[in-house]
């Protein structure tokens, strides 16, 4: 139900105001594009929207920066405004606000959703001190196809791990001791829906995938998100079967308001209203505006078309005043929750922003999640970790040093100036720093001249070659979609040059999504993801390049063995030939280059210890009914140094009335194993854990036979058996 103050609020406002709370622009006082990026024609400067404020025409701004400017526009708002309605703060903080952690997708991989938590709840202790009330995150996305370059905000391609991590991050920006907290920013869980799906991974592309396929893929981590309690979604930009996602009432509407019973706010993506013209769907702005409204979307971003169009489109009859009402009562709720009409400035204070920001403990913080984050992919040799004192280390490539590159796409806040480069974090790692040097050695996507002759002798002149090689930041993010999503040409002529010195090569990647990894690059003894890792990128890195921490990160996504392969995710269908074996059969579902294998499976990530699985337990069990069992595995480290594992359990459902992927994770937990230490993991499995999207899209259980395994990866057996569900 809504409160008094609301109602109240309500019955007071005109149409104008009522519209004025639907509308969210871009603060004109943020830095770079958001000033300029006004597509709609509405007011792009400060005075301009101190006016819309006072006139009660705007209901809150976006991407502002700093407290100082927060407080002249709260000011007019709750000062000047005939209803004195406080405005909302809206931002971007995707991976950190000034201290930067990992890029969402890399910490993903730490399988450690606490960890999530964690850094979201840093980010809102440092964002809500710099005025912000609401944050544009967390993307919940799954994403299948590595060429998407979005993928890079949200937990990967695995429902689970989508799940758990979507929830754990709006605990974290929310805060536990409710939205009025002046430390808690309402979370957006978005882009509902199926956003991910992108036809091509084309960003931005049509959507045209199974309504199982949504219950069953897409929408389960913004289900957990909700009931997390995260106050706000997004429509997303895509189209859904011929619908766009911000006109789609079946979603937005029938789905989330009448199936689900959820009462936050939609707002919809930058302009997505506008792009209902382009999409085909909407004739002008009017028509586009009242699609959108009467479809869901409560407040809409950026065109400016609520506040131009509603109050007209309420006066002819065409969109009814109830509909206006309930939007608007859902701002004015939001803001309610916030504690803005209690405190409009709670989280404006120009004081605490400086003493909440790049605090020891969050730089701590974001050294320990990027740390967390790293993949060790491939160590032959144990050539990890480097010794300390002793080696001469040559630095290779266009990432190893300068403030440029390390924190990855959209930090709306935060500046590689800010960061470590790898150069500092190794320097600072070993005994002797003059034993370090740095060659760039090639640019990201173009030669250096004389840049491969430097990095030989450097290399020669090394005892080991540690060779940072990737994608640049700008080929991830928003609208960076790739074709080819390997390491570009220029970087993999100077790693084949470095390599044929014989050196040995530890490979450190800076990448935005999984690639599909060759020559030299893939044939070095050891290799790192360390994707975007934020502000202590090169300390993190150097912690485990130098075995301070044993790296315990898993892939949150498949590296596939080629492009050609996209979209390669683990949990695919079998298809009525499958090629089960190691080598392509004839007419069995393999491409004429390769086995539709990953190179590096969806889990995968080594430890600096050596891992077994042995002794299944639970295998030939039965459960029943309203029953479980226990699926147990003895993991054994017999290496010499200290490791943490991430136990893996997945299921098939061997015949069912839908066709099941071919391994689905249910479970997974980290363990930590001193040397020469072994340790049970059981795991519990109740019939709830079996459910499938059913022919009458509704989840149903159906009897019969389950394989099982325990696992270090989505494809690899670890140990392995059968259960029946009774
Ligand atoms: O929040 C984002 C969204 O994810 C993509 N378009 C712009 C929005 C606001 O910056």
């Amino acid at each position: 139900g809504i409160s008094a103050r609301v109602r109240d609020l309500i019955e007071k406002m005109t149409v104008e105001e009522k519209a004025g709370q639907v509308t969210l622009m871009a603060a004109a006082w943020a830095g770079g594009a958001a000033t300029t990026l006004n597509p709609a024609g509405a007011s792009s400067n400060f005075e301009g929207q101190l006016e819309e404020t006072r006139k009660g025409r705007l209901g809150g701004v976006f991407n502002g920066n700093g407290a100082t400017m927060a407080k002249r526009m709260q000011t007019a708002a709750v000062r000047e405004s005939r209803l004195k309605v406080p405005l909302i703060f809206a931002a971007d903080v995707i991976h950190g606000f000034r201290t930067v952690f990992p890029m969402p997708l890399a910490e993903a991989g730490s399988f450690d959703p606490d960890l999530a938590r964690r850094t979201a709840r840093a980010a809102a202790v440092e964002a809500s001190a710099a005025g912000i009330d609401w944050n544009f995150a967390p993307m919940v996305d799954i994403a299948r196809d590595q060429r998407w370059g979005r993928g890079i905000e949200g937990a990967g391609e695995d429902v689970l791990l989508g799940r758990l991590m979507a929830a754990a991050r709006v605990r974290g920006f929310q805060g536990d001791r409710g939205l009025t907290a002046d430390d808690a920013m309402a979370a957006c869980a978005k882009h509902f829906a199926a956003y991910g799906a992108a036809e091509s991974g084309l960003d931005y592309n049509s959507v045209d995938v199974s309504e199982r396929t949504l219950r069953d893929i897409y929408f389960p981590p913004f289900e957990a998100a909700f009931a997390a309690g995260a106050a706000t979604t997004m429509a997303s930009f895509n189209e859904l079967s011929g619908v766009p996602a911000t006109a789609n009432k079946w979603l937005l509407t029938d789905l989330l308001r009448r199936e689900w019973n959820w009462g936050g706010l939609v707002v919809s993506d930058y302009t997505g209203d506008m792009e209902l013209i382009d999409h085909g769907y909407a004739a002008d702005e009017r028509e586009a505006a009242k699609l959108a409204f009467l479809a869901g979307v409560d407040m809409s971003m950026q065109s400016g078309f609520y506040i131009r169009h509603l109050p007209d489109l309420v006066a002819k009859g065409e969109v009814p005043m109830t509909r206006l009402d309930e939007a608007a009562g859902r701002v004015l709720a939001l803001k309610e929750k916030l504690g803005l009409f209690d405190d409009p400035f709670r989280r404006i204070d120009p004081r605490r922003e400086k003493t909440r920001i790049r605090t020891k403990a969050h730089l701590a913080l974001a050294r320990e999640a990027a740390a967390k984050s790293i993949v060790l992919l491939k160590n032959d040799g144990d050539l990890l970790p480097l010794p300390r004192s002793g080696k001469r280390i040559a630095l290779i490539g266009p990432f190893v040093q300068g403030q440029r590159e390390l924190i990855g796409p959209w930090n709306v806040y935060g500046t590689d100036a800010e960061a470590t480069d790898l150069l500092t974090g190794v320097r600072a790692s070993v005994s002797d720093a003059s034993l370090v040097t740095a060659v760039d050695g090639s640019g990201i996507t173009e030669p250096l001249p004389g840049g491969i002759e430097a990095a030989v002798a450097a290399a020669n002149a090394a005892d080991v070659v540690v060779l940072a090689v990737g994608e640049a930041q700008n080929m991830s993010g928003e609208a960076q979609s790739r074709t080819d999503i390997v390491v570009p040409p220029a970087q993999m002529a100077l790693a084949e040059a470095v390599a044929k010195t014989g050196k040995p090569i530890v490979v450190v990647l800076r990448h935005g999504r999984g690639l599909a990894l060759h020559g030299a690059v893939l044939d070095a003894p050891a290799i790192l993801a360390a994707w975007f890792l934020g502000s202590e990128s090169g300390s993190a890195t150097a912690d485990i390049l130098f075995g301070v921490q044993s790296p315990s990160a898993r892939l949150p996504v498949s590296f596939p063995v080629e492009s050609g392969q996209s979209p390669y995710y683990y949990a695919h269908k079998s298809t009525g030939r499958p090629n089960p074996g190691d080598k392509p059969e004839p007419y069995k579902a393999h491409f004429r280059e390769t086995l539709n294998r990953a190179r590096f499976p969806f889990g995968h990530g080594l430890t600096y210890g050596k891992i077994a699985y042995a002794g299944l337990e639970g295998r030939g069990t039965t459960l029943s009914a309203g029953g479980q069992i226990e699926v147990a595995a003895t993991i054994t480290n017999s290496g010499t140094r200290e490791a943490e594992e991430v136990v893996q359990l997945y299921i098939r459902d061997v015949t069912a009335s839908i066709t099941r992927p071919v391994r689905q994770l249910k479970a997974f937990r980290k363990v930590r194993l001193a040397p020469g230490a072994s340790q049970r993991v059981a795991f519990t499995l109740k019939r709830a854990d079996l459910t499938f999207i059913g022919t009458d899209l509704k989840p149903i259980v159906e009897p019969g036979r389950f394989r099982v395994w325990i696992a270090p990866s989505a494809e690899t057996e670890g140990v392995s058996g059968e259960f029946t569900l009774a």
